[in-house]
């Protein structure tokens, strides 16, 4: 018997691993995160399986219906929102797996930065404009950030920024950024990227705060900022220069 913890994506069913897909499909217990984890993913459970929503359970609770399932015999499939490996609480779950010689695996989903950067058109990494890509969150009710993690230390590199859990405070997080960064540097607000109901605003740091407030966005939305967003003028990478040397494709052999 094992747990699957595995990535559900971003929210369009079709945006799953063909790897999430299959172990779905083969576990008669399926455990999954609320609201976030799509009806069009947990079609692919077995007809008869159990399917549990665990937005209202505890961590005993959820950690009870694996021992559950592990004293039954029967294979777990463990359903998160985006990749297992950011705000996913994957980690409190293995620990207690762990302690518990349950054995587990992880199978990685397509992220919510991932799915706002398709839906956007835009690469969030451009030759010189920008080469890191920042993942990061506000504090929340439930955690405080890490004293030394804060956005202004981020933005002090220029990186894209990709702001996770913080569209109710995007107003603090414009002031913030704004002496790093500029005012006219873009800022994209993605909401529910990949879902049918998706929106996008486009703006800068001087106004994206009204843009915004003309059609509100809650919970699932994504603060993108960066030079990134919406340059032109970027330097073409040298991976696809005809002059490059490069190993796959030696001069000499042109
Ligand atoms: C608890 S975190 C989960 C992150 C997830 N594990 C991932 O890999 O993207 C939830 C936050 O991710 C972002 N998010 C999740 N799904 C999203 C989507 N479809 N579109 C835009 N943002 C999304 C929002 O910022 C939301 O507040």
């Amino acid at each position: 018997m094992t747990v699957h913890f595995i990535g559900a994506g971003p929210g369009a069913a079709d945006l799953l691993t063909i790897r999430g897909r299959d172990l779905i499909a083969r576990c008669p217990v399926c455990l999954y995160a609320g609201s976030l984890v799509p009806a069009g993913v947990l079609a692919y459970c077995p007809p008869d399986a159990r399917i549990v929503d665990t937005a209202p359970l505890s961590l005993d609770d959820i950690i009870a219906e694996m021992k559950a399932a592990h004293d039954a015999g029967k294979d777990v499939a463990r359903l998160h929102s985006g990749d297992l490996s950011i705000w996913s609480a994957v980690g409190e779950q293995t620990r207690r797996l762990r302690a518990l010689g349950i054995p587990y695996t992880m199978t990685p989903g397509v992220p919510a930065f991932a799915a706002a950067a398709s839906a956007l058109g835009r690469e969030l990494t451009l030759p010189e404009v920008a080469q890191s890509l920042v993942l990061t969150r506000t504090s929340g009710r439930a955690s405080a950030m890490p004293k030394r993690e804060k956005l202004a230390v981020f933005a002090q590199s220029g990186a894209t920024l990709a702001i996770h859990l913080s569209i109710h405070v995007l107003a603090q997080i414009v002031e913030e950024l704004a002496p790093f960064y500029g005012a006219d540097c873009p800022v994209a607000l993605v909401y529910r990227a990949s879902w049918p109901d998706e929106r996008i605003i486009c703006a800068t740091l001087a106004t994206i705060e009204p843009k915004a407030a003309e059609a509100p966005m809650e919970r699932a939305a994504l603060i993108l900022v960066g030079p990134s967003l919406a340059n032109e003028d970027f330097r073409e990478s040298a991976l696809y220069d005809a002059g490059y040397d490069r190993r796959f494709r030696p001069r000499g052999s042109l």
